[in-house]
């Protein structure tokens, strides 16, 4: 923000240059001066500063207003006390459309599995272990939700039984049975309401485009970010990415890039196509 003083010829140049790189000028006032002269030169009343900052902000903050649930991170189903089964998510891609999300000026709840990341600020974080308490989470705030993105890796799959002990191992083999989690996304997909948005991902070998078609009519999703394993750098753990964002009708290549560029091409499209 720059506060004009002297409206003199070269000032309204220099505006001119602070304009062309993003300042805002806010106009000095007319008035008595400090030196007891009468003219253009007073500090623009405090009511009118802030209300150029406002307007300043609103404009950067199209997501203002809207509420934004983000899953991320892997998910740790517990075998024994001390022994459970992951998967390498980092969490870093979900991190990044949380933080991006709120910068956009949206009201953030991040449901994050276990990763080692720091969370940004101004968002609100609900950690969680398994698969099972990331669906209470998200399912007890999902109904007030605008845009649900589901990145989280979540398993699909856990041990029937969790032993209370630490389990002692033997001479034989050892078999764990498994049982189904619940689909998070799946399950929300079908109470979605009208004007909610949902984005799930999807990481594929083989078949992509169908499956990630496939997968967004099951889930009924608006959005899938398909990442295929066969793209070098796409996938879990790096510090970017290659997607491509499949909706009913359009299908958008990305070339590889940083995460947090990615989220914010995400949260540009979900603006572009489903918010008016
Ligand atoms: N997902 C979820 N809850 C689960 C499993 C997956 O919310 N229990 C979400 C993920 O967060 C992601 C999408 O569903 O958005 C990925 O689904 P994926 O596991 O690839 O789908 P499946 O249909 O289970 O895949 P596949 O049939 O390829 O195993």
């Amino acid at each position: 923000m720059d506060l004009d003083m002297h409206a003199s010829a070269s000032n309204q140049a220099n505006i001119k240059t602070l304009e062309s790189r993003g300042f805002v000028h806010i106009p000095s006032a007319a008035g008595e001066l400090a030196s007891g002269l009468e003219g253009t030169g007073r500090m623009a009343e405090p009511e009118d500063i802030i209300l150029a900052m406002e307007n300043f902000f609103a404009s950067k903050a199209p997501l203002r207003g809207k509420k934004v649930l983000v899953t991320a991170g892997p998910t740790r189903e517990p075998i024994d006390p001390v022994r459970f089964i992951g998967n390498r998510s980092s969490g870093k891609m979900g991190y990044a459309i949380a933080e991006a999300a709120a910068q956009l000026g949206a009201d953030v709840s991040l449901v994050s599995g276990p990763v080692s990341l720091t969370a940004p600020g101004g968002l609100r974080l609900i950690n969680v272990e398994t698969a099972a308490e990331m669906y209470d989470a998200t399912n007890s705030v999902f109904e007030d939700m605008d845009i649900a993105v589901f990145s989280a890796a979540v398993a699909d799959y856990r041990p029937a039984t969790v032993a209370d002990q630490k389990i002692k191992k033997s001479d034989k083999g050892m078999q764990i049975e498994m049982e189904k989690t619940v689909d998070i996304l799946q399950t929300l997909g079908a109470k979605k309401k009208k004007g909610q948005i949902i984005v799930g991902f999807a990481l594929e070998t083989e078949n992509e485009l169908e499956n990630a078609k496939g997968k967004l009519e099951r889930k009924n999703c608006d959005l899938i970010v398909l990442n295929s394993l066969r793209d070098q750098g796409a996938g879990f753990g790096g510090d970017k990415n290659k997607v491509t964002l499949v909706t009913r009708n359009k299908t958008q290549e990305e070339e590889l890039k940083p995460k947090n560029e990615i989220a914010r091409d995400i949260l540009n499209f979900i603006m572009r196509e489903f918010i008016k």
